[in-house]
């Protein structure tokens, strides 16, 4: 292959996907564009930019030339055709289903998922008049069972938090096709670099780029990368893309902008309408993040892989939920979707239940006591006495939050001191 035809690998782009050294300063880190706006040239080009004729650059909570170069490293990374920052990842739900959904319509989503997102879907989304119809990824009939005239799409996320469930993408994006729905995935505990949704059918990939992309726990952020792989106008029932636009005199979005229209409504209805603009500050961050992104996930995983085997012949544990172990429920799923590791996530139950819970994150000390995940540093919570408090203990069950359970994100210390920490926790009188 000649050299100028090249595809970057996965590293490179990690690096180097979206950016230069800054033409005015030579500045070889991308910039922090700490600016609300940015002037025209003359009116001709402001009239052009105001009308989706031109790209470029007018106020911030639209566009901003640092979360730039992170829209496009991440959508380089995912393979997608380009993406939208925005200020967290529950940010990036809003926007996506505000593109696709009206009053009355209907979403199918994996009943595994980020418990945030279920509170979001459930509660907030019906001031909006969306409705949440939920399936089992363990049941992949109950997604066929759940589509109906009104589904206008399907949301699952492919390692799931808390409990280390994976989702069969593909079989899940072909109910999708069958529908004519887009297939929507959160991609946040995987990362491009463990499972590439876009290869198995996703349409869109949504992130929280407040865990493992950005990756060390100091700058909230959401990114959603458009797989450029939906047809819009074929159904004629995403009239946000394929109906002209009032506000853009007339403009087709889907039949002007194609392959990345859904990226651009995001862009110009979505993020500017509603607001949501993630800093540049924190676009820099993220971006420095990213840079390491592909040895900090296989530290991850190979840390949580040697910790799960450990902590499932403890005596003091009577279950693990890791996919990466042989024997897992989702291990062969693990092989498919995610071969070079199962992320860093996953729950343990103790025998002691409760107060063996609370025994272990009161007692442990390199591990952080805190509600995140995808931080270089080991962090660890008991959900029933923390974040789930509030709920009976059925209702903590059944969000897979038992008494019993804690939930681990093993960062990238030593394995051996990680280990060492949890047998004080777990030993502790
Ligand atoms: C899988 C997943 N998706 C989405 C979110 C929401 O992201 P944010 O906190 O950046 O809004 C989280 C947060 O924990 C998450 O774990």
């Amino acid at each position: 292959m000649a050299d100028a035809e090249r595809i970057p690998g996965f590293n490179t782009l990690a690096v180097h996907a979206g950016a230069k050294p800054d033409p005015t300063t030579g500045a070889r880190a991308t910039p922090i564009y700490q600016t609300t706006s940015f002037v025209f040239d003359d009116v001709d080009h402001a009239a052009s930019l105001f009308g989706l004729q031109a790209f470029g650059n007018i106020y911030t909570r639209i566009g901003n030339p640092t979360n730039a170069v992170l829209e496009e490293r991440v959508a380089s990374l995912e393979g997608g055709t380009a993406g939208l920052a925005v200020a967290s990842g529950h940010a990036a739900q809003m926007i996506v289903m505000h593109n696709l959904m009206t009053p009355g319509d209907e979403f199918i989503a994996s009943k595994k998922l980020y418990g945030g997102s279920i509170n979001q879907f459930n509660h907030a989304y019906k001031n909006f008049g969306w409705n949440v119809v939920w399936a089992d990824p363990d049941d992949l009939s109950s997604f066929e069972k759940a589509v109906s005239g009104k589904t206008k799409a399907i949301f699952i996320e492919s390692i799931a938090n808390p409990g280390g469930v994976i989702t069969d993408i593909e079989a899940v994006s072909k109910i999708a096709r069958k529908a004519g729905v887009p297939l929507i995935v959160d991609n946040t505990l995987a990362t491009p670099y463990l499972c590439k949704p876009f290869d198995y059918g996703a349409d869109i990939v949504v992130h929280s780029l407040t865990k493992f992309l950005g990756g060390h726990g100091n700058s909230i952020g959401g990114m959603i990368v458009d797989g450029g792989s939906f047809n819009w106008s074929r159904e004629g029932r995403y009239p946000m893309l394929s109906e002209p636009r009032p506000e853009y005199s007339g403009i087709v979005l889907h039949e002007t902008f194609g392959n990345f229209a859904f990226a651009i409504a995001c862009r110009v209805l979505g993020l500017r309408d509603l607001g949501p603009a993630l800093s540049p500050f924190n676009a820099f961050m993220i971006l420095t993040g990213i840079e390491t992104l592909p040895l900090r996930m296989q530290r991850h995983s190979d840390n949580a892989l040697a910790v799960a085997e450990w902590l499932s012949k403890r005596p003091e544990v009577a279950w693990v939920s890791y996919p990466g172990l042989a024997g897992d429920k989702y291990n062969a799923l693990a092989k498919k979707y995610a071969p070079k590791g199962a992320g860093a996530v996953f729950t343990v139950g103790l025998k002691g239940g409760y107060d063996a819970g609370v025994k272990l994150v009161s007692n442990v000390e390199l591990f952080s006591h805190l509600a995140n995940i995808g931080d270089t540093r080991s962090l660890i919570i008991h959900p029933a006495s923390t974040t789930h408090r509030q709920l009976s203990d059925a209702q903590k069950v059944q969000a897979g939050a038992g008494p019993d359970v804690v939930r681990l994100s093993i960062g990238i210390e030593d394995k051996d001191d990680i280990i060492a920490d949890l047998e004080k926790g777990l030993t502790a009188k």
